[in-house]
């Protein structure tokens, strides 16, 4: 803090939401920059289970400032969905929470299209959340999208949607499916402005001037970065900057104004939908993942691809992001494996290395083999209870990622969590 960007190291899922809820109890305002309801970020709270798919995790702290970034798209059906599934949970968001004019509006058709070309025997495929992200990040990029300040004015809105929708029409056709109805299409939308434009500002001007006056900002990447567009695994990616830099961008400030980036990373790795996955399991160890980890997804309850933790991946997460701390969730899903492997380089056509390789499909992960443990770690909340083994563990990943892990989270609950350096947030 003053200005911390927390950010997936992997690909998504990692824990950023039970993360930034707990670190959050510091911070004055939680920033959400990029991405949309792609997103699924679980927080545990006095046993009880919450998904925020657009609202910032620091929400359920009554202090917070939540604001949602230009980077974002937004689903209005969503957000009201969400807002009101917190009102229900005892959360009133409405009085402490600012929506970026310019962020963008995810329309039906958004939608259509992303459903349509995972349905189609044509083309590449990615296994998207078929939420519409990226189509929508189309027409942003196409500079024909709609901005959720157009609900301030019908008929802007509908003469954009217009332009937007004839665009579309061929695609949707050639993907045998039927175009909305314009009218049918303005109408839905405008049906939330009652309640989404209330809640629009200028998320970069509140940014600063709180940054100016010393609050505490916590900015919270969603995605990952091995699924950030420029970054991650192209084209099995998504459509926004996850990494850290995305956070100016996506949230309208400078980088001078960040102080530090917390990188999350499970004690393994998962992956949702299609791409290279080089340390993937499907064997015993792998099973157990999924299902001691409850590796289903939050967004779509697709089962999650599982593997060894891949500490060179980690490296590049390191570079990409500028991370100086990490994050480690999931701990207590290891218990019980007799051996944990550790990839720590790969083998590629032209010899070994290190570094990751720019084609993942062609790489076979070089392993460390390190000693499991029997002992349930739920209840440890200092690092001296944590069994032998399992500090060997933390170090050889600190060693090898050259990296401080400075929180270690060892169940979903907010308090399931070691906090090795104070001062963090
Ligand atoms: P996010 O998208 O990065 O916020 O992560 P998700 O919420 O999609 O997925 C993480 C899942 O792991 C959620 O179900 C969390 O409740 C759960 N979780 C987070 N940290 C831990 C942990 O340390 N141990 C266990 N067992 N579960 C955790
Ligand atoms: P959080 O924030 C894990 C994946 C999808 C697909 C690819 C593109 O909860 O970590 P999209 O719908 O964005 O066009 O899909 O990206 N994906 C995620 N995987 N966690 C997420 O978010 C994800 N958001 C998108 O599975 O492979
Ligand atoms: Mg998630």
């Amino acid at each position: 803090m003053p200005a911390t960007v927390i950010i997936g190291a992997q690909w998504g899922d990692e824990g950023k939401g039970k993360i930034v809820d707990r670190l959050a109890e510091s911070a004055d305002l939680v920033v959400r920059y990029a991405g949309g309801p792609n997103a699924g970020h679980t927080l545990v709270v006095a046993g009880r289970k919450v998904v925020l798919r657009l609202i910032p995790s620091g929400a359920l702290h009554p202090h917070t400032l939540c604001l949602l970034g230009q980077g974002m798209v937004i689903s209005p059906e969503t957000l009201l969905e969400e807002l009101d599934g917190l009102a229900e949970y005892g959360v009133a968001l409405g009085h402490r929470m600012l929506l970026s004019r310019q962020a963008h509006l995810i329309l039906p058709y958004h939608v259509l299209v992303d459903e349509l070309r995972e349905g189609s025997e044509a083309g590449t495929k990615i296994g998207t959340t078929k939420r519409g992200i990226g189509p929508c990040y189309e027409d942003k990029v196409g500079r024909r999208g709609v901005r959720v300040g157009d609900l301030e004015k019908p008929a802007v809105l509908r003469a954009k949607v217009s332009e937007a929708l004839n665009n579309w029409r061929p695609t949707i056709q050639a993907l045998g499916g039927t175009a909305p109805d314009l009218e049918a299409v303005c109408d839905r939308i405008l049906r939330t402005a009652d309640r989404i434009v209330p809640l629009l500002g200028d998320v970069s001007a509140r940014l600063e001037t709180e940054l100016a006056a010393g609050k505490r900002a916590m900015l919270e990447g969603a995605q990952g970065t091995m699924l950030d567009i420029d970054n991650g695994t192209y084209p099995f990616v998504t459509s926004s900057s996850a990494v850290a830099g995305g956070a100016c961008t996506g949230a309208g400030i400078g980088p001078t104004r960040i102080d530090r980036v917390l990188g999350i990373t499970k004690a393994y790795t998962t992956r949702v939908g299609a791409g290279p996955f080089p340390t993937e399991l499907d064997d015993d160890a792998g099973h157990h993942l999924r299902n001691v980890g409850h590796e289903f997804g939050s967004v779509t309850g697709r089962p999650r691809r599982t593997g060894w933790l891949d500490l060179a991946a980690l490296r590049y997460a390191r570079r990409v992001n500028g991370i100086d701390g990490l994050a480690l969730t999931k701990l207590d899903v290891l218990s019980g494996l007799d051996v944990i492997k550790v990839c720590v380089g790969y083998r590629t056509p032209d010899g070994e290395s290190l570094e990751l390789s720019p084609d993942l499909a062609d790489a076979t992960p070089v392993y460390t083999s390190l000693p499991g443990w029997k002992e349930p770690l739920r209840a440890a909340r200092a690092i001296e209870e944590l069994p032998t083994a399992v500090r060997r563990y933390l170090e050889f990943v600190e060693t090898t990622a050259e990296l401080g892990i400075d929180i270690v989270s060892v169940g979903p609950g907010r308090d399931e969590t070691i906090e090795l350096r104070s001062g963090l947030a």
